[in-house]
Order: structure tokens, then sequence, then C-alpha cells
């Protein structure tokens, strides 16, 4: 065994050290979701990425669904990152991410008929993150099953097995792309044991295990040129030549598994800890953190939902807005944007700009609302709850503004939007306390207003 030992260690410890300690090598841009997820992450990732040399995804599996328009084609992502579609883009899959391998082939595959070209050449995947088996699914599917049966209430979960995967990762009992890539027999094993545990709590599941080894086989060879050291593949990056690195965040604040409103959340850290610790890049080289909002308030699944407009106006929103999953294809409830809690992502993220989406759909509204606080038994609150019985009770109380009642579609610049619309955004970026950046007004590249 050959190791370095430091028979006269320098009497100065940074001697020797090939950059000072306060070089702290190429920041990261990291772009997140400020609300329930599905705010434009897609929209605004492909926007930086014309300029980005990695686009990294560090967090969260294809329960993600972010989509990109360009020259009219739609693209839909879910494990890779939207940067993809960029030709001079490398796109990294860190440690933090889950992956089912069928589904990351066939997400490729389907955007390849789109017109997606060469992204086997530059997709890089950690070999330290996490693997996705089929059964894990068949798992999401059981949990919620039986979540309704003895609670009455499902969390509405995508059923890509992220719950169950992050599970068996936390238990110490997953497996990673760095076992599919290593003994192969070792690996049988541990999936056999793994399925066995599974089955010991889910007697109804039932898993072909050969068939399954056989597949994962043939997806581990196609995967194995693309598999890297993630953490020194990252340092690398971030220590050599000026690089301008992206990190997409997927899911969104209110779904973090730490700070969203449990237990309706995603089962990964979608806030910008999540960066660091799905990469392996350390908080120095976090440089700028874009936060996404759409102009108003969406959730998928079940869970609380202060501003929700049960009636015409959510009806509007959702349709107007074309609130459909991505993922799933289930219907997006709808309400209004809710102050409370941008802020409250805030607190978390730090943003330093933030990216405002979909204004266009509030064109034909006479009058918009905006959730500035909440009250519990008629007193202001001035945190977001932790208890969901507690967010379920709370009263919101509200600014009303004029709508601009035009076509903003078309607007390219500050000036091209409609005095009212103007007010709108001035009001809501001063009372999340973080300059507003851009404004979208359209589902394609060019709809997007840059304001500084
Ligand atoms: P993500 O998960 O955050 O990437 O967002 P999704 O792609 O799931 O959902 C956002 C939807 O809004 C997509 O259909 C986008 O094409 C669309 N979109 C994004 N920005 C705008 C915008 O400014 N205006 C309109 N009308 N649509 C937008
Ligand atoms: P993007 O990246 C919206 C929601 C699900 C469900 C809960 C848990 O497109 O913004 P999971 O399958 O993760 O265990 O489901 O989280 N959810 C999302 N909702 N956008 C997403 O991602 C989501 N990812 C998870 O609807 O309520
Ligand atoms: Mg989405």
């Amino acid at each position: 065994r050959s190791g370095t030992t430091y028979t006269n260690p320098p009497s100065n410890p940074t001697q020797g050290l090939k950059r000072p300690r306060n070089d702290a090598g190429n920041k990261v841009t990291v772009v997140l979701g400020a609300q329930w997820g599905d705010e434009g992450k897609g929209k605004v990732v492909d926007l930086l990425a014309t300029e980005s040399d990695l686009v990294c995804r560090c967090q969260g599996g294809n329960n993600a669904g972010h989509t990109v328009v360009v020259e009219g084609k739609e693209y839909d992502f879910h494990l890779l990152p939207s940067g993809i579609i960029n030709p001079k883009s490398i796109c990294v899959i860190g440690n933090g991410v889950v992956i089912h391998l069928p589904g990351l082939f066939e997400e490729a595959e389907n955007n390849e008929k789109k017109g997606l070209k060469g992204w086997e050449k530059r997709l890089i995947v950690s070999d330290r993150a996490h693997l996705v088996f089929d059964f894990h699914q068949v798992v999401d599917g059981i949990q919620e099953t039986q979540r309704q049966a003895t609670e009455g209430k499902i969390i509405g979960t995508t059923k890509k097995g992220i719950g169950p995967t992050y599970a068996s990762k936390a238990s110490r009992i997953g497996l990673r792309v760095c076992d599919l890539l290593g003994d192969f027999k070792e690996f049988s094993t541990k999936f056999k044991n793994l399925v066995e545990q599974y089955q010991s709590m889910y007697s109804s599941l039932t898993v072909d295990t050969e068939s399954q080894l056989k597949k994962l086989k043939e997806y581990g060879e196609r995967l194995r040129p693309m598999v890297r050291d993630g953490v020194y593949y990252m340092y690398e990056a971030l220590h050599g030549p000026p690089k301008k690195i992206l990190v997409e965040g997927a899911n969104a604040a209110l779904l973090d598994i730490d700070f969203g409103t449990y237990p309706f959340v995603t089962s990964s850290n979608c806030t910008v800890g999540g960066a660091c610790t799905g990469l392996g890049i350390p908080p120095l080289n976090i440089g700028e953190v874009y936060g996404v909002s759409k102009a108003y308030t969406t959730r998928v699944g079940i869970g609380a939902f202060p501003t929700e407009q049960l009636n015409a106006t959510g009806e509007l929103l959702q349709t107007r807005g074309h609130e459909v999953g991505v993922t799933a294809g289930r219907k997006r409830r709808c309400g209004w944007l809710d102050l409370v809690i941008l802020r409250y992502a805030h607190m978390i993220n730090g943003f330093t700009a933030i990216a405002l989406t979909k204004l266009d759909i509030l064109d034909v509204l006479d009058e918009i609302k905006v959730g500035m606080a909440y009250k519990i038994n008629g007193k202001r609150i001035p945190h977001f709850p932790a208890d969901m019985e507690l967010l379920h009770k709370v009263e919101v109380e509200y600014e009303t503004f004029p709508g601009w009642k035009s076509d903003t579609s078309a607007a390219r610049k500050w000036n091209d939007l409609p005095q009212k619309a103007q007010n709108y955004i001035r009001f809501v970026e001063s009372h999340i306390g973080v300059p507003i950046k851009w404004v979208g007004v359209g589902k394609s590249r060019e709809c997007m207003i840059q304001m500084f």
C-alpha cells in the first residue's frame, strides 16, 4: 500500500498549497424553485445554459418535469439537466440525484426524436448517485395505497420511486452507480438482499430478480462511459480555467424534505444546501442564487395551500396557464401569489435575484390579489408554520391590484409592459426584498424580459 507520509511537516501549514486558501475558484449559479414546483425553472435554466459550460442537477429524480421551448419545439426533461439542449453544455447528474436508468434512457430517446443531439457525449453521471429500481416505483404506489387505507389520504406522489429510493439511501441499504459498475456478482447479491428486505415489508411485492439484473447490467454498460467520480469532476471544474457553472434545482422550497409542507413534500433538499451536498461543492463556491416563482401560485398533489382559489379565478389560472403536470399529467391546483412563502423561501435560500414567470397568464384579470401575511386567531404570525394543521387554519391577508387587461406576451423590455403590470412587479419585488431580474411573458426562450 503506497501512501504519502509527512516525515517533515512544513512549519507553515499553507506552504506547498498550489493556491492560497482564499482562492475559492469558479462560482456556481444556482436556480431554485421558490414555490411548490413548476415555476418555470427549465425555461430559466435554458436561458442561462446558452452561456454555461456546465449544467448540473443536484437532487431529486424523474419526479421533476422541466419544459423548454426552443424554436417552437417543446422538450421536457425529468432527469437530464435542461441544459442538455444547448449543444455546448456539458451536463452533470450529481450524487444527490436518484437515477432510474430505464427512465433516463427513455427520456433521452424521446428528446432525440425532437432533435436533441450528442447527449451521450455531454452527460456526466456521478458514481455516488443512488439508483431507483423498478420495485422502488412499485413500492411508491403501494405506500400511497396504504396511506389511503390507514390515514384516508395520500401524498399524491409522482410514483417515480423517489421516496423509497431516498429511504433506501438513508437506511444505508441503497445501491449506487459505483456498485452497478463494480463487481456485478456482488451487486447482484446486494440487489437480491434489497429486494428481500422490501418484500418482507410489502408482501404483495413481486420482483423478477433475474430479468431485472439482466436489464440492469445492460443499462450499466450503456452508462459506463458517462460515469465519473463526481466530486473530483466538480473540483476540477471549480478550480480549473474560468467556467460558467449552473445548478438546476428540481422540485422546490415548499417541497423540501426539511423546509417544505411536511409530510406533503418530496424526499430531497430542494433548497440551496442541496446544491452543495448533491454535487460536493463547498458553500464558498456558491455565487448567484436565483429563485423562480410564477406570478401566481400552483401546487400538484395534496397538502395545505393558503392562497388556493377553488373558484372561477382558480379555474381561469389553470386553463389559461395550461397548468397540467409534465410528469404525471395531473391538473395543478391554482391560487394567488403568496408573498409569505416567497419570503420564507428567501430566508432559507438567500436569493440574489428572482425570475417571475407567467405574468402573461394574469393579462385578462379584472383584479389581482397577492397574499401578504398569515393570521391565526386574528393575529399576524411572523413565520411560516411548520405544523400543517396550523397552515390549514391560517387566514390570508391580501392586497388587491387592478388588472392591466392587455396582452403582455409581445413585451420584450420593461417599458413594453403596461404601467399596472409594472406596479404589480415592483410591489412584489419590494415585499420579497429581492430584485426581480426576469419577467416571463410566454413559453418560449425569447419571452423573457431581462431587467438588469
Ligand atoms: P419547472 O418544473 O419549474 O421547470 O416548470 P414546468 O416546465 O413544469 O412548468 C412551467 C410551465 O410554464 C411550462 O409549460 C413552461 O413552458 C411554461 N412557462 C414558463 N414560463 C412561462 C411564461 O413566462 N409564460 C407562460 N405562458 N408560460 C411559461
Ligand atoms: P419540478 O422540478 C411539482 C410533488 C408531487 C407530490 C410530492 C411528492 O417539475 O418543479 P414525489 O414523487 O417527489 O415523492 O412527490 O411532491 N412534486 C412536484 N410538484 N413539481 C415538481 O418538480 C415536483 N416534484 C415532486 O406532486 O405532491
Ligand atoms: Mg415541472
